[in-house]
């Protein structure tokens, strides 16, 4: 029996204009029917189109290319053979993924311990920081372990530290406006459910931090992905998107962006602010990666730019996990401070309150926290160059662009094979995901890999050795891995 296919609401279109401009990048001007196909494959998969997006008519689609109506036809027909696209009369022509190509299911973390961990782009613990703030926090212990314990908001003195620091830099913040979270993926499923109903547009960026882009699913609200690159965003995309599809929510990463490492101008980030405002989209803003300035001045708050009135609908989500380490689970929303009490209430049900000691813990590590970045970022720097140049000696075919700040280089393959390509690493002892993961459409971004440099040079060195080793094998037989799903960070 044939399996059932899941039906797609197509509710997106790509006008003609729009699709010919993204095309002369890929295809060339006045392509023949091949490379018109192998074009909107690549941007498919590229996620710079989304997936199940109307493509133009193709009496329009030839005008704007000017070409043939036959060579957008027979194109059309090379999509739709490949399984890139879909068409049924009167419904036009949508985008579409092959079945195979389709992340489904999680696997198993394979056990051993000669394997490279790619997988997450998470720094290890600073260990003399960590120990001395253990030490700190249990003298402090003694004057909590006569109360309760439970503080939905957070400890006092952790929101202080933690809205002290915003201020420093450069947002002026109360300790009322924190709430204290077990990580930013905590502070992200919360603010999601709590503005979110189900069904609601989210503004996401295409390709994105996977977890968040599953909290956005499972909240039951709709992604609208806007594609970033290495070379950041299209404000002219991510603006009409805003005021085509007046998302309730908008979630970007503007600092050194997961996984493409991008930095937002602070231009675009006014003009976002401005749009926002107009549609009265929330706009969900994850810094949790900002610390990681390697190359620039640490960027200042995005809500530090909100004029009067706009900052309200600013929400900042944060955490320790980069900076320090994500086994902490030490995470935090800025916001008003009436939001903050709704969240506080929101977040009862369901953990009723952050521990107490890692919050000490937190706390003291805050204090030092310049100190740790001081060691942390030129070894990260050096670590993000040892990569490259292991790259560049054992797979000089990829591509990539030294991202300003971050934790990983997205690495351009010039096929799409990642899928194929990480189910074999593993077989080589490399834990790594395909850059499909990070696809807000499933499946796209099969040409990338999200490579981390949080390992010391030489683990680096070895595991593009191992990569090389497995591009060099035969990907083929590893298509049944084609659809797992690691867990990431
Ligand atoms: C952009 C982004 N947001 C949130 C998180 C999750 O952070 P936490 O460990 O604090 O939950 C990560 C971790 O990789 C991330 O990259």
């Amino acid at each position: 029996m044939a399996e059932a296919r899941v039906v797609h609401t197509v509710d997106r279109r790509l006008g003609s204009r729009q699709l010919a401009a993204l095309l002369t990048g890929t295809a060339g001007e006045h392509p023949g029917y091949r490379a018109l196909a192998h074009g909107v494959r690549t941007l498919l998969l590229d996620g710079r189109i989304p997936l199940h997006t109307r493509l133009p008519a193709e009496r329009e689609l030839a005008a704007a290319l000017s070409v043939s109506r036959a060579t957008v036809t027979a194109a059309y027909d090379v999509l739709r053979e490949g399984g890139y696209a879909l068409s049924r009369r009167g419904a036009g022509t949508w985008t579409e993924l092959p079945e195979g190509q389709r992340p489904s299911n999680v696997a198993a973390f394979p056990a051993g311990n000669d394997l490279i961990e790619l997988a997450s782009a998470a720094p290890g613990a600073p260990e003399p920081e960590l120990m001395a703030a253990l030490a700190a926090a249990g003298s402090m212990l003694a004057e909590h372990a006569p109360t309760p314990g439970y503080h939905p908001y957070g400890i006092p003195e952790l929101r202080a530290a933690v809205a002290e620091r915003f201020t420093r830099r450069g947002l002026p913040t109360l300790p009322d406006q924190i709430l204290i979270t077990t990580g930013a993926q905590h502070a992200l499923s919360l603010m999601l459910s709590l503005l979110g109903r189900q069904g609601d547009r989210v503004l996401v960026e295409n390709p994105s931090y996977p977890n968040a882009l599953d909290a956005i699913r499972d909240a039951g609200l709709r992604a609208v992905p806007v594609p970033v690159t290495e070379d950041g965003w299209e404000s002219d995309l991510v603006e009409s998107s805003l005021r085509q599809t007046a998302p309730r929510i908008a979630y970007l990463v503007p600092d050194f962006q997961n996984p493409t490492g991008s930095l937002m101008p602070r231009e675009q980030r006014v003009r976002i602010l401005e749009t926002a405002r107009a549609t009265g989209t929330w706009l969900l803003i994850d810094e949790t990666i900002a610390d990681i300035a390697l190359d620039v001045p640490p960027p200042a708050p995005f809500a530090s730019l909100a004029p009067q009135g706009v900052g309200e609908q600013v929400v900042t989500v944060g955490s320790l996990s980069k900076s320090h380490w994500g086994g902490l689970r030490i995470g935090w929303v800025r916001a008003g401070s009436r939001l903050i009490t709704e969240l506080a209430t929101k977040r009862v049900p369901s953990d009723m309150a952050t521990p107490v000691i890692e919050q000490l813990v937190a706390l003291h590590l805050l204090r030092g926290v310049d100190d740790v970045l001081r060691e942390r970022l030129p070894r990260l720097r050096a670590q993000r160059d040892a990569l490259a140049s292991s790259l560049t000696r054992h797979l000089p075919e990829w591509r990539w662009q030294l991202p300003p700040g971050g934790l990983s280089l997205w690495v351009d393959l010039g096929r799409p094979v990642a899928s194929a390509l990480a189910g074999a690493a593993l077989g080589h002892g490399v834990r790594i995901e395909g850059g499909s993961r990070f696809g807000a459409d499933p499946g796209t971004h099969e040409h990338r890999l999200r490579i981390p440099y949080v390992l010391p040079a030489e683990l680096l060195e070895q595991a593009v050795v191992r990569l090389a080793a497995a591009l060099a094998g035969d990907l083929r037989g590893t298509g049944e891995v084609a659809g797992r799903r690691h867990w990431v960070a």
